[in-house]
């Protein structure tokens, strides 16, 4: 299957600042991915049968039950999950299904977390909050460094409760070997959660059996990352472990029985949706996962590192562009295809705009959501730092530290890669048109006259 074919708005034509129309190139997949075109048709399928859900006594009530809780089965079945065992729990994104599981933990004063420096804030900064965090190094290019895992292991065994670890960077794509260290912490009395929001969409991965040493206790990740943009995430763990503990959020649905003296908890995964649930949402992320079951992982991660390592190759050879994280492309099975750099001499908020309003090419810049990480690679010490902190407390973003990341999906394509190679050695040879200018607030460049308001006219509410 053709999956360029299946992707929303893969023909969009996007307005250059020389005024020529392009095809848009989205290289900001890690961010989030469009739908695919599945999805976008059981949206509408199921809106048409759409109402309140649970307690709705009418025929479509019925039906959007049915489709809310038959979406968990599909999802468990795509992670390899024992549906006797784990329980699926919907919510907004991976960071809300962190802070919850965060806060469902039952963590005891001096319990410890053990999570690494190359994770995303949404796997570090929830866990700071319930627990003493200890982070395992990275090596110089971005790679988990797994004796240094082992080490804290030992040295904290018996306080380390959870492992919580990226399955792979948002920021280097590199890959940690999640099921050894499943098979480490379980050894050391922890469990472990991995954050799957950037390894889901790219590798098949599951569960496992829950008596094995290298049973993955949680998963977390979005829908918005993995073709289904509606609002949708999830966190997967032990049914047993959610029916016990009372719930982050309380209210509607949370409950078996209330009075005013006493509350029953429902038991999971009712305990852990409060309000209204959103259908919609989870009808698609069910479908986004059936249509990559229909293709299979194994075929997604196949294209993806083909393309992770022609990427790779291509980009090295060109002239002032330095590469962030392994680059070898002989070992794009270690990685998932997001893949940093910089044109040296140039801030990479520049880069990204010039990228964008002169090649139609969508990357991201900045320090992505995981500044310990951005700054151990790109080996900015403490003093340098604060002279960062003190310039964006002045409200002055515009030189700050961070580089370009292209990340791919399941439907780029080679040529895709092609447009940013040749827009990069265009910029490198400083061959572009646009006079770019800083808006220091954000930290953005735009070329000069650019008007934000004009990119009204391309969708009217
Ligand atoms: C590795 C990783 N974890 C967590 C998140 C947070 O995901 P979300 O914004 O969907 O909550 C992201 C988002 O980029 C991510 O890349």
């Amino acid at each position: 299957m053709d999956l360029r074919r299946e992707i929303v708005g893969i023909d969009q034509q996007v307005p250059l600042l020389d005024g020529r129309l392009v095809n848009y190139v989205n290289l900001d997949n890690a961010a989030s991915t469009p739908a695919f075109h599945r999805v976008k048709e059981k949206v509408d399928q199921a809106l048409d049968l759409y109402s309140s859900v649970h307690r709705g006594s009418g025929y479509k009530s019925l039906i959007s039950t049915y489709l809310y809780e038959h979406a968990r089965q599909i999802v468990l079945d795509f992670v390899g999950a024992n549906p006797d065992y784990e329980v699926v729990i919907f919510g907004k994104n991976t960071t809300e299904a962190i802070n919850k599981l965060a806060h469902r933990f039952p963590f005891k004063p001096g319990d410890m977390v053990l999570t690494s420096l190359m994770e995303h804030h949404s796997n570090d900064l929830p866990w700071r909050a319930h627990a003493q965090v200890v982070y395992a190094e990275v090596e110089e290019d971005g790679r988990l460094d797994m004796n240094d895992l082992e080490a804290k292991l030992k040295q904290y065994q018996g306080k380390i409760k959870l492992v919580a670890i990226t399955g792979a960077s948002n920021v280097t794509g590199s890959m940690p070997p999640i099921y050894e260290i499943a098979r480490l912490a379980h050894h050391y009395q922890a469990q472990i959660m991995v954050d799957c929001a950037q390894l889901l969409p790219h590798r098949p991965v599951m569960m496992g059996e829950p008596d094995t040493e290298s049973h993955l206790d949680f998963i977390t990740f979005s829908g918005h990352k993995i073709y289904a943009p509606y609002g949708s995430g999830a966190l997967i763990g032990a049914r047993q472990f959610f029916n016990r503990g009372e719930p982050e959020y309380r209210g509607g649905g949370t409950i078996e029985m209330v009075t005013l003296q006493e509350v029953e908890w429902a038991e999971a995964p009712e305990r852990d949706e409060a309000g209204s649930p959103n259908v919609i949402g989870a009808v698609a992320l069910a479908s986004a996962l059936q249509q990559l079951q229909e293709v299979g992982m194994e075929a997604v991660a196949k294209h993806e590192m083909e393309l992770t390592s022609y990427a790779l190759n291509k980009l090295q050879g060109i002239d002032r562009v330095r590469l962030y994280g392994p680059t070898d492309p002989n070992q794009v099975d270690q990685r998932v295809g997001v893949i940093p750099f910089a044109v040296e001499g140039m801030p990479h908020a520049k880069l990204a705009a010039i990228l964008g309003f002169e090649g139609g090419v969508g990357v991201r810049n900045g320090c992505f959501c995981a500044h310990p990480y951005v700054l151990r690679l790109m080996k900015i010490e403490r003093e340098e730092f604060l002279t960062y902190r003190q310039q964006v407390l002045q409200h002055n973003r515009a030189d700050l530290p961070g580089f370009v990341r292209a990340s791919l999906g399941c439907y780029n394509s080679q040529d895709d890669i092609d447009r940013l190679a040749d827009m990069l050695e265009g910029i490198a040879a400083e061959e572009y048109k646009g006079k770019y200018e800083p808006d220091l607030q954000s930290g953005s460049y735009y070329p000069v006259g650019f008007n934000y308001e004009d990119l009204g006219k391309a969708f009217q509410f």
